[in-house]
């Protein structure tokens, strides 16, 4: 019996790694360094050199990342952080965590990240960062964002890289746009470890060694704790598997390159699905292969008696969200409100094989009454 698809593969990506990564776990068990062990500078020293950052922070997961960032730019309650609604909750809740106030502006309509012509009006004398992300693997606009926080004192660029670690944008490397990019391990991520984990990127020695100084309870040596910090260190396990799952990374990359053009040409002119676009001047990794359905509904049920497992990122802008919803005001956000009803995301990964992406492009032709025009 052949195994139902996966939305994200990753038992075809254990098994081509299982040597690599199995043998990396081994020798943490070996040695025992649970915490802070050798693997945590190796993977920061690796993660660091393929971004080209000069500071790497591994820590705890995503939401860490963006916690402990934001702790090191001083975020003070009543401060304010510019960002989009149209993100996972983590981008948001941990402004809110720190006492600051998020002030959202619209998404672009065609590539779904923040609309950088709509942050400078919302700029005043509290805001302390700008939050882009760089949402489904492909970076935000990052040299208007970092021109437009320029032109005022003080205000830091964190892009939540979440979901684009191995993203290029201009031929520079996410994470390492502006003042500080933070990173997701989550296991669907396009580096994913076995469980939580995340990074920190920056090339300002002292912000790097605030994070590293958070990160582990405000210590800067044993028992010396000389700010507030959090528990927020990455497992050595989980730095191992990265490690491993690093061997054939570029490889992936290119798979997922490769992939996302194949449904681009595949799923060009269907009625009632849009395609996102990818701007020429950036690569995206497609975290996960996002288009845009008129009828997203009847789509998914079509898909889903295919077989084919879909997921939503996201059904709701967090504005509407009862956490949230506070920190709108009198804001609409169109495009946001528009494509929180009709994005709808295919299964993505290295692994996924073009028989199966074909089964995918199969099933959405005949859900759109298009299966006869190929
Ligand atoms: C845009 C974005 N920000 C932050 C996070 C949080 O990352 P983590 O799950 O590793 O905490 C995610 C993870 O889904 C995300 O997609």
């Amino acid at each position: 019996m052949t195994e139902p698809m996966q939305f994200v593969d990753l038992k075809s990506q254990y098994a081509a790694l299982k040597s690599s990564i199995d043998e990396r776990i081994q020798r943490v068990l070996n040695h025992g360094h649970y915490i802070m062990g050798p693997e945590v500078a190796e993977l920061e020293s690796e993660l660091a050199s393929r971004t080209g950052a000069l500071h790497c922070i591994a820590v705890a997961s995503g939401t860490e990342a963006l916690l402990i960032s934001l702790m090191a730019i001083g975020l003070r309650p009543g401060d304010e952080v510019i960002t989009t609604p149209f993100t996972f909750a983590a981008t948001v809740e941990m402004i809110v965590l720190l006492g600051g106030k998020p002030v959202f502006v619209d998404i672009e309509s065609d590539t779904c990240n923040i609309d950088a012509s709509l942050i400078e009006a919302k700029i005043t004398g509290r805001t302390r960062a700008i939050m882009p992300v760089s949402l489904y693997g492909q970076v935000a606009n990052m040299d208007e964002i970092n021109a437009i926080a320029d032109g005022h004192d003080n205000i830091a660029v964190i892009e939540d890289a979440a979901q684009s670690f191995g993203a290029t944008y201009k031929g520079r490397k996410s994470c390492n746009l502006s003042t500080i990019g933070c990173t997701s391990f989550f296991p669907s991520k396009p580096l994913g470890c076995y469980g939580d984990g995340g990074a920190i990127f920056t090339n300002d020695h002292t912000l790097a060694q605030v994070c590293r100084e958070i990160r582990v309870h405000g210590q800067s040596g044993r028992y010396q704790h000389i700010r507030v910090g959090v528990g927020g260190r990455m497992d050595t396990l989980q730095c191992a598997v990265v490690l491993g799952k690093l061997e054939r990374f570029e490889w992936e990359i290119e798979q997922r390159h490769a992939l996302g053009e194949r449904y681009r040409r595949l799923l060009v002119d269907v009625p009632g699905v849009r395609l996102l676009v990818v701007r020429p001047d950036r690569d995206c990794v497609w975290a996960q292969f996002t288009l845009f359905a008129t009828d997203r509904g009847s789509l998914q049920r079509v898909l889903t008696q295919w077989g084919i497992p879909t997921a939503v990122h996201y059904p709701m802008s967090l504005h509407q969200q009862p956490a949230y919803a506070g920190y709108a005001g009198a804001d609409e956000f169109p495009h946001t409100v528009r494509s929180a009803a009709q994005v709808l995301s295919l299964p993505m990964s290295a692994d996924l094989t073009e028989s199966q992406q074909d089964t995918v492009v199969s099933a959405l032709l005949a859900a759109t009454g298009s299966a006869h025009r190929r």
